[in-house]
């Protein structure tokens, strides 16, 4: 997935600059290298990059200097500082100058790819268009032109260049964060940052030192300042997904952002002016979180003056198969299948699906259906198969690995089961490995480095399990 990144890597150090670069065209990011803080600032500016990774020390120019300039002519481009020790307070200082993050050497590799990772993440975000509408075959794109999927378009027409807060609703898999990046895309603020900060994905005890900061002391382990999104995203724009998983707590705090327009850091008595226009996105039904007080009645209203709501799969049953061509289009591409192409049967079939996952579950359903049928024509039949096989898959991991033991504990005791251990290894293993290589998109190495497990380990593995993912990569 990453083949088509470039880094731009500016660093003195001969030797270190070489090693940098090994590592990262390792995992197929292509790198360019300047050795000058002032000939990198000028090829940053003529070329195109995704990231840029700067040394603080530099001949030229100094690191800070060049993220100051480089960020004032292009704020989307994120730049990652590597900073030895006893300058932290510079690379503090760099956050706040609109460095996307900083890294103190000596520091490990892996910790250097999981930050480039994230940062190509979020440049692709702010830099690859999301289409609206119809015959659209390639990028990012909402397909769609049901009369419910037009009115979302006019909706984000509307509200897009209006610097209001946007509450997008809709089951999971519907679109939300599609429909945020075209809200930011069509706002004013498209040339200035779009921050992300998924807030189920961090532990509620992390969550407000992610938003709004930390002083040094703050709390046990606020060994130095630390810099929240809501200041990076000054100028900019914030997107709060999953923000129905916040707790009560801080959605008190983010309430009085969104009304005061200031925020404090964690331990900090200083009030720092924010211009961050707010988009946030949830999948949970809030009225039912009111009742059950995990969600707080004024932060529901204030977010609820303007509200997206997108909609089921189920509700547009007409568009798709304009989604399955799509699909159809994007992964054919990707696997070399040259004109892929499918049976009216099979997309009627589709049509009468449920579809509890929506979108990313049909577009799972395409791929995988694609995959069984390689060049031929995608059957009635590849598409059936492939449902019952995700059915069963979804299952068995839907039994928690907890009930899993319970179980089989209580069939060894009744004499009706051996080697209790050995199989709750072998599922959970199995499980592990499954998740890992699908969201790593194939990606084996990416999936080892997640696990934390060799490469050869992993080979093994899905060897043993019989998994064979597509390397779409590269
Ligand atoms: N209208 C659409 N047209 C094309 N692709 C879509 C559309 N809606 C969703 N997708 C695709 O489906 C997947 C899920 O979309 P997205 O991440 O935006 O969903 P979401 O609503 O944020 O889900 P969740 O609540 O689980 O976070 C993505 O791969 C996205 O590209
Ligand atoms: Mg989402």
């Amino acid at each position: 997935m990453n083949a088509s990144s470039t880094i731009l890597l500016i660093e003195d150090d001969t030797s270190a600059a070489a090693a940098l670069r090994r590592v990262l065209a390792n995992e197929g990011y292509e790198v360019i290298c300047e050795a000058r803080g002032d000939s990198g600032l000028a090829r940053a500016q003529t070329d195109v990059f995704d990231v840029i990774i700067t040394d603080l020390k530099l001949p030229g120019m100094n690191g800070l200097e060049l993220v100051r300039q480089l960020h004032a002519a292009k704020p989307r481009l994120p730049i990652i500082l590597m900073t030895a020790h006893g300058t932290t307070e510079t690379a503090i200082e760099a956050t706040k100058l609109g460095a996307y993050d900083y890294l103190l050497k000596p520091f490990e590799m892996e910790e250097l790819l999981d930050l480039v990772e994230k940062a190509v993440a979020s440049s692709r975000l702010m830099t690859e268009p999301v289409k609206m509408g119809e015959g659209i075959s390639s990028g990012n794109a909402i397909i769609g032109n049901s009369r419910l999927m037009q009115n979302i378009y006019k909706e984000i027409g509307r509200v897009a260049a209006k610097p209001v807060t946007v509450l997008i609703r809709g089951e999971t898999g519907t679109g939300k964060e599609l429909i945020a990046r075209a809200l930011y895309q069509h706002s004013e603020r498209n040339g200035a940052a779009f921050v992300t900060v998924n807030c189920a994905a961090i532990p509620e005890t992390l969550l407000e030192s992610e938003l709004f900061g930390h002083e040094r002391g703050a709390f046990t382990g606020a060994e130095m300042r630390r810099i929240g999104r809501f200041e990076q995203a000054h100028g900019g724009t914030l997107f709060l997904d999953e923000i129905g998983d916040m707790s009560p707590n801080t959605q008190a705090k983010l309430l009085r952002v969104l009304q005061e327009r200031y925020i404090h850091r964690l331990g900090g008595k200083e009030a720092i002016p924010i211009d961050a226009r707010v988009i946030a996105a949830t999948h949970r039904d809030l009225e039912k979180a009111l009742v059950e007080k995990q969600f707080r009645e004024d932060l529901y209203y204030r977010l609820s003056v303007v509200v997206i709501k997108v909609p089921s799969l189920r509700q547009r049953v007409e568009d798709m198969p304009n989604l399955v061509t799509f699909f159809m289009q994007r992964y054919g591409a990707e696997f070399g299948i040259e004109s892929p192409s499918i049976q009216p049967e099979a997309i009627q079939f589709l049509q009468a699906q449920p579809w509890p996952g929506n979108v990313r579950e049909l577009e799972n359903v395409v791929r995988q259906a694609l995959l069984l049928a390689g060049k031929y024509t995608v059957s009635l039949e590849h598409v059936r198969q492939v449902m019952s096989k995700l059915g069963e898959a979804a299952s068995t991991s839907n039994r928690s690995i907890v009930s899993g033991i319970t179980e089989y504990l209580n069939r060894a005791k009744r004499g009706e089961m051996q080697g209790v251990h050995a199989r709750i290894i072998e599922e959970t293993e199995r499980e592990l490995f499954a998740q890992a290589i699908q969201l790593a998109h194939g990606n084996q190495a990416k999936a080892a480095r997640w696990l934390g497990v060799s490469r050869i380990t992993m080979r093994e593995k899905l060897n043993h399990f019989g998994m064979h993912p597509a390397q779409n990569q590269n």
